[in-house]
C-alpha cells in the first residue's frame, strides 16, 4: 500500500501525519517505508533522530528521493504485500508532488481550517488528482483528514463556510481527525507516537483511528471501480 500526503501549502500537516501514520502501521506489524521526497529532508532528519534516541523501529526503512525518478523508483520497490510506503513532499507545486500522486494507491490530503488551506486542498484533488490518474489510466481516491484541530475549529462559525467548501467538494472526509496536541509537535523529536515513556493515548487513539479511515477508503474505493 502506498500512500502521499499531499497539499501545496506548507505548514498543513503533512510530515505530522506521515509520522502519526507510520507509527500506526509500525505499531500493527507492517514494514514501513518513508520516501522524503522534501529537499529540507526533514523526515530523513526524524529517522536519524529516532535512531539516536534508540526509538527507530528495526521495520523502518528512510529513503531520500529528491528527485520524481527516485520517487517512483523507491515507491516500487519498497511496496509489498504487508508494507506501507509513505511519501512526503514540499508543500508546493512540483514534479515531487505529482510523482507522489502518481505512485500512490491512495492521497491523504491535510487540512487545516484556514482558506488558503482549503483553496489548497481542492486544488489537489480537482485538478492535481484528475491529472496523475490521466497519465496513469487507473483511480486514484484521495481522503481529506483535518489536523490541528482546536476547540475554535469545531465552534467557531466563520469556519462554517470552510466546512460547506469542503464537504461539497465530494472527497471523503477521514472520521476521525487529528487534534492539536503537544503529543503531535513531539513527533518532530525523536519519538514516534507510542516511544514517550507516558504516550498520549487520545492521540494514538485518532491516529489509529484515521489510519483505519484512509484504509477504508481506500477499499471502497477500490470496490466502487470494480
Ligand atoms: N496535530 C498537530 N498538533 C500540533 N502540532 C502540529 C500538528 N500537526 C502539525 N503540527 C505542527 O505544525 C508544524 C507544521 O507541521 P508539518 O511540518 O507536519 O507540516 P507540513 O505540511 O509537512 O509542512 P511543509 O509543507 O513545510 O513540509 C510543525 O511545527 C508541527 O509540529
Ligand atoms: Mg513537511
Amino acid at each position: 500500500m502506498i500512500i502521499s500526503a499531499a497539499i501545496a501549502k506548507g505548514g498543513t500537516g503533512k510530515s505530522t501525519l506521515l509520522r502519526a501514520l507510520a507509527s500506526v502501521a509500525l505499531k500493527r506489524g507492517y514494514a514501513v517505508t518513508l520516501i522524503d521526497g522534501d529537499v529540507r529532508q526533514n523526515m530523513s532528519r526524524w529517522g536519524q533522530m529516532l535512531k539516536e534516541a534508540g526509538n527507530r523501529p528495526e521495520t523502518l526503512q528512510l529513503v531520500s528521493a529528491t528527485t520524481p525518478r527516485e520517487i517512483l523508483k523507491a515507491a516500487e520497490l519498497h511496496n509489498g504485500e504487508r508494507s506501507v510506503v509513505l511519501i512526503d513532499t514540499e508543500g508546493t507545486t512540483n514534479d515531487n508532488l505529482m510523482a507522489g500522486l502518481f505512485a500512490s494507491d491512495i492521497v491523504v490530503v491535510p487540512i487545516f481550517f484556514a482558506l488558503d488551506d482549503v483553496t489548497a486542498a481542492i486544488q489537489i484533488t480537482d485538478h492535481y488528482i484528475p491529472l496523475a490518474v490521466e497519465t496513469r489510466g487507473r483511480p486514484l481516491p484521495a481522503v481529506f483528514v483535518l489536523t490541528k484541530q482546536t476547540i475554535i475549529d469545531a465552534k467557531a462559525r466563520a469556519l462554517s463556510e470552510l466546512r460547506a467548501i469542503i464537504q461539497a467538494n465530494g472527497t471523503p472526509i477521514a472520521q476521525h481527525a487529528l487534534q492539536n496536541r503537544v503529543a503531535y509537535r513531539d513527533l518532530q523529536s525523536g519519538q514516534t507516537l507510542y516511544s514517550p515513556d507516558q504516550p498520549d493515548a487520545k492521540a494514538i487513539a485518532e491516529s489509529e483511528g484515521v489510519f483505519d479511515d484512509v484504509l477504508k477508503t481506500f477499499t471502497e474505493a477500490m470496490r466502487q471501480a470494480a
